[in-house]
């Protein structure tokens, strides 16, 4: 069979020269042609085919300014979306906002609602100490005065032993430990170990309505001692 020859008339701005394999001598691949145009070619071991090709325009080739141009509109076009795509991402790593003023963070119940105090007053009585998300999520107690007030302060309910959550026992007037037994009185106040420390106290505000938790920095009223969870 007459080996073929592959002629292009068309502008290419790549110059393909491909080796035909044959019998006797084993195609080598790929080479590059030179020149304006480049017609095909055969050696006497096998053939080799190239397409025509043809350099582009000076006047076709895009100057500095059209490339910056071209380069500023892609850049704009990418970063848009990335954009959008990063602020959400971001956010997932900062932590919730209060809500509050002043660093404090609104008191939450049980179902993540804020505790609005009129409606607190309510369902709770006297002497009444009841859990509710505190600063940092930690667990605090609201307390509520022999007055039927809102106390100034919350007790946070984390052991100072080994970090027990340590229930209210209210035919006892304390805070009882389950894990190992410390005591703490009615305000949190430690009166049996083995917890070195008496429970962190923060301040229950009322802002708005609700209860607002701001961090505790002043002398410790049950102690007059500055506070050790200030550190
Ligand atoms: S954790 Fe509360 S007494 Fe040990």
């Amino acid at each position: 069979m007459a080996a073929s020859t592959a002629l292009s008339t068309s502008a290419n701005p790549t110059q393909l020269c491909r080796p035909r394999a044959s019998p006797n001598k084993p195609a080598k691949g790929l080479g590059l042609g030179t020149g304006r145009d480049r017609f095909s070619q055969r050696s006497s071991g096998g053939g080799v085919t190239c397409q025509a090709a043809s350099s582009i325009p000076a006047d076709r080739v895009p100057d500095m300014e059209k490339r910056k141009l071209m380069n500023l509109l892609l850049l704009g076009a990418i970063s848009l979306p990335t954009a959008g795509m990063l602020v959400p991402y971001g956010s997932f790593f900062i932590p919730a906002g209060s809500g509050g003023a002043g660093g404090g963070t609104y008191a939450k119940d049980k179902l993540g609602n804020d505790i609005k105090v009129e409606e607190w007053l309510q369902t709770h009585g006297p002497n009444d100490r009841t859990l509710a998300q505190g600063l940092k999520g930690d667990p605090t107690y609201l307390v509520v005065e022999q007055d039927k007030t809102l106390a100034t302060y919350g007790i946070n309910a984390v052991c100072t032993h080994l970090g027990c959550v340590v229930p209210w026992n209210s035919a006892e007037n304390k805070f009882i430990c389950p894990c190992h037994g410390s005591q703490y009185n009615n305000q949190g106040k430690v009166v049996r170990g083995p917890a070195p420390l008496s429970l962190a106290l923060v301040h229950a505000d009322v802002d708005d309505g609700k209860v607002l938790f701001v961090p505790w920095v002043e002398t410790d009223f049950r102690t007059g001692e500055d506070p050790w969870w200030k550190a």
